[in-house]
């Protein structure tokens, strides 16, 4: 089964364990919406090229890692477009979870799909628990404080942060944490997998950048033009459109050039070098080649 099906069953699988009759229908509906249909999947599809990477076979535990990571993911996006965040009526081209069912199922899917990460990774290792508490240490560091997604989300509210540490926990935890999974799942060096799912964290959110200023609303499924409005570091604003290209090109080779040494090296530079591709705005493709 190729990683795309396996991420999306397990997904499905993790969701219905908790979509239940005696679940309250609505919060069920809202958990579904936020998760399917899905966006590209890049972290999970990440945690998973590590594993195989590093010559893991151990399918259902990276599977638990990725969906973990994904459904941490969609929390943060569920949350990222509430009213008091960045507002945003459109995610993945349909309408954001607290446009199609209000605000309080909004915050509550969120809730419930950040709960449900843990459980769902403590339920399919709870048999190798000395594998699952440095998995969930990883996986909860990445999302929380001081360093994850809520600080980065936070330093929206203080009065000044430097765009790469705002990248680097808004976005880079997660990508961090997921090729730390994928070497953990595989028994690899998770720290040194770490710098690699640093560098391309953050050459993720310059890539985000990049196509809210030159990428179209339909290109992206998502409203563009929003951190200029909303005052957000942005490394196009702070770089400009040739230097934010710079910056992605020199984090994609920084990635490449830390990839550890294991038996899937060659075919790893390969998915990066084709994500990097992907993640560019197709207008400024050809200037980036
Ligand atoms: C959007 O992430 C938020 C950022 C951190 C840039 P993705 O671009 O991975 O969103 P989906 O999951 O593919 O929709
Ligand atoms: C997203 O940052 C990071 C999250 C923690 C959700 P953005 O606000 O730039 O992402 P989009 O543009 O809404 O996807
Ligand atoms: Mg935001
Ligand atoms: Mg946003």
């Amino acid at each position: 089964m190729d990683a795309t099906t396996r991420i999306e069953q397990a997904l499905a699988a993790a969701i219905d364990t908790v979509a239940v009759p005696g679940c309250p229908p609505r919060l069920a509906e809202a958990v579904r919406h936020a998760v399917f249909p899905g966006g590209a999947r890049v972290r999970p599809r990440l945690c998973l090229a590590v594993a195989a990477a590093c010559g893991s076979r151990d399918y259902a535990a990276a599977d638990a890692a990725g969906v973990a990571i994904e459904l941490l993911h969609c929390a943060s996006l569920v949350h990222d477009d509430l009213p008091c965040f960045d507002d945003s009526p459109l995610r993945r081209g349909v309408p954001s979870v607290h446009r199609a069912f209000g605000e309080p199922l909004a915050v509550l899917a969120g809730d419930a799909l950040i709960i449900l990460a843990f459980e769902h990774l403590a339920r399919v290792l709870a048999d190798s628990p000395e594998r699952l508490a440095p998995l969930l240490l990883t996986i909860s560091r990445s999302v929380g404080m001081p360093h994850g997604i809520t600080a980065g989300q936070a330093w929206e509210c203080e009065p000044q942060v430097t765009v790469e540490e705002y990248h680097r926990a808004k976005t880079g935890s997660l990508f961090t944490a997921a090729t730390a999974a994928g070497a953990l799942v595989a028994g690899a060096d998770a720290e040194a997998w770490s710098v690699v799912g640093d560098k391309i964290g953050e050459a993720y959110q310059v890539a985000d950048d990049l196509r809210d200023v030159a990428a179209s609303a339909q290109e992206v499924g998502k409203p563009v033009g929003r951190d200029a409005v909303l005052n957000r570091p942005s490394a196009a604003g702070e770089l400009g459109i040739d230097g934010a290209i710079a910056r992605l090109r020199g984090l994609v080779t920084g990635a490449i050039d830390a990839i550890p040494a294991c038996p899937g090296r060659d075919q790893f530079a390969e998915v990066l070098m084709a994500e990097s591709r992907r993640i560019m705005p197709k207008d400024l493709a050809q200037r980036a080649a």
